[in-house]
């Protein structure tokens, strides 16, 4: 296993790292940010909305993903990267923004019908059937699917995810905490998406773990799979992010590529402990 933090993978290799691309440097500028990402892959735009009745969480909050990248969102607890995340799932309704992918307006569609469309998203908790073995979640995660090639494709996370393949009869909740979210992400892979959102994957493990999931997670994104993902560990995620965000308070507060956010003194201070 290879060190996160000694090779500098993410933004070195260029297969998915997007050399040449406009620097967005924009403190909390949504406008400025806009002509740049207004026609990525996968976009949350200018989304304002909260949760039921109740108050605003978003505010003009833009989060976008193209393909070939790694789109991370980090922030202070509570800071609406969650809500982020479902907002784009469409599990919030949004009161100004839209959503859309590949090009297509989907801000009205419902969760599932976004799952069809190709998005698969990994949730910060309950993001497992614990009492289920390992392969029937992944089967679980086939449920959209109508072709006849579900087991190549289970077979292919075995291939990314060794030990799901060896504890695929056992159940999920007796696997450790960094087994358990390579179950969520196969299980979202189970659906072949166009697009992968994850809510903090690292959540909870050792920083060995951690190493070894991101080394997964860039794995995926080189077949071509655009990865959005929430992250606690910033300054890690930032270094294998071709693009950052960082959300204060429902609010896009700093947008960059990854080298960028960790290169500047605001954000250093603020949310990177120096
Ligand atoms: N289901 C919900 N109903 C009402 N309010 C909610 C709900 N979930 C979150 N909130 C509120 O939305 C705000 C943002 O929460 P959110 O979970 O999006 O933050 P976060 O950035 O993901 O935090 P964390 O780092 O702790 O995961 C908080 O004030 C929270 O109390
Ligand atoms: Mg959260």
């Amino acid at each position: 296993m290879t060190n996160a933090y000694q090779d500098d993978r993410g933004n070195k290799d260029a297969s998915i790292t997007k050399r040449g691309t406009p620097s967005t440097m924009s403190p909390g500028t949504a406008t400025g940010e806009r002509s740049h990402t207004q026609d990525a892959f996968l976009i949350g735009d200018s989304m304002t909305g909260g949760y039921g009745q109740g108050p605003d969480i978003l505010h003009d909050c833009t989060i976008a993903v193209n393909p070939g990248e790694i789109a991370v969102i980090v922030g202070p607890n509570g800071a609406g990267k969650s809500t982020g995340m479902k907002a784009v799932f469409g599990m919030l309704n949004l009161r100004k923004g839209a959503v859309r992918l590949d090009g297509e307006d989907i801000t009205a569609l419902s969760p599932q019908d976004r799952v069809v469309k190709g998005m698969g998203f990994v949730p910060q908790t309950s993001n497992i059937f614990g009492s289920m073995t390992v392969q029937e979640n992944l089967e679980m995660g086939a449920f959209i699917r109508t072709d006849d090639k579900i087991v190549e494709t289970m077979e292919q996370i075995f291939e990314l995810f060794p030990i799901l393949g060896d504890k695929r009869r056992q159940a999920a909740g007796e696997l450790s905490g960094g087994q358990r979210q390579q179950v969520a992400v196969g299980r979202a892979l189970m659906t072949k998406p166009k697009v992968l959102m994850l809510d903090e994957p690292t959540a909870g493990v050792s920083p060995i773990v951690m190493d070894e999931l991101f080394d997964r997670i860039i794995e995926v994104s080189r077949t071509g799979i655009p990865i959005l993902m929430v992250e606690q560990n910033a300054r890690q995620a930032l270094e294998i992010a071709d693009r950052g965000y960082v959300l204060v308070q429902g609010r896009n507060a700093h947008t960059g590529t990854g080298k960028e956010l960790l290169a500047d003194d605001d954000v250093r201070r603020s949310f990177l402990g120096g």
